[in-house]
């Protein structure tokens, strides 16, 4: 495959658009996008401009750049989670390579078609597990590899999900219904199964879970709460979930720089929490104020859906009136878990427990790593990364890694543009049979989060081989 390597993006929304497109925009000597299907039409349009691809090459829907022949080497699926099936088997099938967006699927069954038809087909499908690809999760599988913790016996890692997090994504957000997106088991943490099981290095044996939506229900609602934070809510003032404190005044972001050790990020949250009017003025003149005062990056963003993209106060106030991220989280119609644990015990004998839940103070994993040898403790939040690494025989204590926050480089901690390139990599190097993070490699994290929920629904421990059996008979 020559050096430059053409490709055509299903869905320009945050990930299509602002991960793989910037990348491209960064790398125009690797790739070049030659065709976008998306239907908002200002997002379909912007794409379109900054890759310069023709409005011939523009379309609506993944349906229709489908039935067009192939177009290029390579398609990234950035669409939401339940359309990920049918455009992989059809991009497959017409001789794409694809980067598909993780979940695979959010139904096994699917996972498991698209696997079989990767392998059918001889294409080359990678699964976007970028967190693999991050400095931090690196570190930590290349001290294991030299050996410095002995033989590994036991791993606790937790997914700690912010408060605003989990209320923006799994309570009004894409992945609150398991009918109409994933379990959130699978949607948020088969990033975490599949380093617990890249870590390990064996597949799992055992798995049991528990697990339940606690809080974000009606019978938690304050007395009076209408179902939209805009209709006269009695407890506005005192309420964190309130939509306006998170999309206008952005309080969770606000929180994140000034949890940080950033004097300027420090200086900047308070800027945008205290003296909004003088912001406001230097906002006028100075562009990156701009950004600040008016966000519009995440959690923002999602708000609008198909709307002209201003971003002023007054156009947010009228989206969330009557917009899924103006609902009270107490009246969502929501049913994903807000809080899950699962336990694992590999067929090499090492022994794993995960916790997920949605009520942390700030947006994070943290891990523990035993072994006979050493321990490791890492903690990767938004504000900081570190790890410390304790010899058993020597009682010392060495610090690994110690990141300080940076909202430039939060794309994953770094992971996207590595995950990227290693992909396109394998496109080019015909001795790299499949990227790190293949779809066959990848089923293994999903067959973990099926597992886990269905041990969670049914109360029972799960047989992975016979669980692997009967889903590859489905
Ligand atoms: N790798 C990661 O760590 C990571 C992080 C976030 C999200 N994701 C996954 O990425 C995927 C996309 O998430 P997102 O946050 O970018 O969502 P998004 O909603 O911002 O983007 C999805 C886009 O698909 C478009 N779309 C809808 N119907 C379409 C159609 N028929 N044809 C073409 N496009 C269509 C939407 O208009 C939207 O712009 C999801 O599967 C999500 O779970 C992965």
């Amino acid at each position: 495959m020559n050096t430059l390597v053409t490709a055509v993006l299903l869905g320009a929304g945050r990930r299509g658009f602002h991960v793989y497109g910037s990348y491209a925009i960064k790398n125009k000597e690797k790739i070049k996008f030659v065709a976008v299907a998306e239907p908002i039409r200002s997002r379909r349009e912007n794409f379109a401009k900054l890759h310069n691809i023709p409005s011939s090459r523009c379309y609506e829907s993944w349906e229709d750049l489908l039935s067009e022949k192939k177009l290029a080497d390579l398609i990234f699926i950035c669409t939401q989670d339940q359309m990920h099936t049918e455009p992989t088997l059809i991009a497959l099938d017409k001789g794409y390579h694809v980067m598909l967006e993780k979940p695979m699927a959010h139904r096994l069954v699917d996972c498991i078609k698209i696997v079989k038809k990767a392998e059918e087909t001889d294409r080359i499908l990678g699964v976007s597990h970028v967190l693999r690809y991050t400095e931090f999760f690196l570190t930590i599988f290349n001290i294991i590899k030299k050996g410095l913790l002995g033989d590994i016996v036991n791993i606790s890692q937790r997914e700690n999900i912010s408060w605003y997090h989990m209320a923006h994504s799994y309570v009004r957000g894409p992945w609150a219904n398991v009918e109409k997106s994933s379990p959130m088991i699978l949607a948020k943490a088969c990033h975490d199964l599949d380093l617990l099981y890249w870590m390990v290095g064996s597949v799992p044996k055992k798995i049991s879970s528990f697990g339940n939506l606690l809080y974000f229900k009606s019978e938690k609602a304050p007395p009076g709460a209408p179902k939209f934070c805009l209709n006269g809510c009695p407890v506005k003032n005192t309420c964190k979930y309130y939509a306006p404190r998170t999309y206008i005044d952005i309080i969770p972001i606000i929180q994140i720089m000034l949890k940080g050790k950033n004097r300027i990020y420090k200086f900047l949250g308070k800027l945008r929490k205290d003296h909004i009017k003088l912001l406001t003025f230097f906002a006028k003149i100075i562009p990156p104020f701009k950004r600040l005062r008016y966000w519009s990056e995440w959690p923002v963003y999602y708000i609008y859906s198909g709307q002209e993209e201003d971003y002023s106060d007054e156009a947010k106030l009228k989206i969330l009136k009557n917009s899924q991220y103006g609902r009270c989280v107490y009246y969502c119609n929501n049913n994903v878990v807000d809080h899950q644990v699962v336990n694992i015990e590999f067929e090499n004998g090492v022994t794993a427990n995960f916790t997920m839940h949605g009520f942390s103070e700030r947006e994070g994993r943290t891990l523990r790593i035993d072994g006979t040898e050493g321990t490791l403790i890492g903690e990767f939040h938004d504000s900081n990364k570190t790890l410390t690494l304790y010899n058993h025989f020597s009682g010392e204590k060495q610090t690994i890694l110690k990141q300080k926050l940076s909202l430039s480089t939060s794309e994953h901690g770094g992971g996207d543009p590595k995950l990227i390139d290693a992909f396109l990599e394998s496109l080019r190097n015909p001795k790299i049979v499949q990227p790190l993070t293949n779809a066959r490699e990848c089923l293994e994290s999903h067959l973990m989060a099926f597992a886990a929920n269905e041990s969670r629904i049914k109360g029972t421990v799960i047989d992975m081989d016979d669980f692997r059996k009967k889903s590859n008979n489905i």
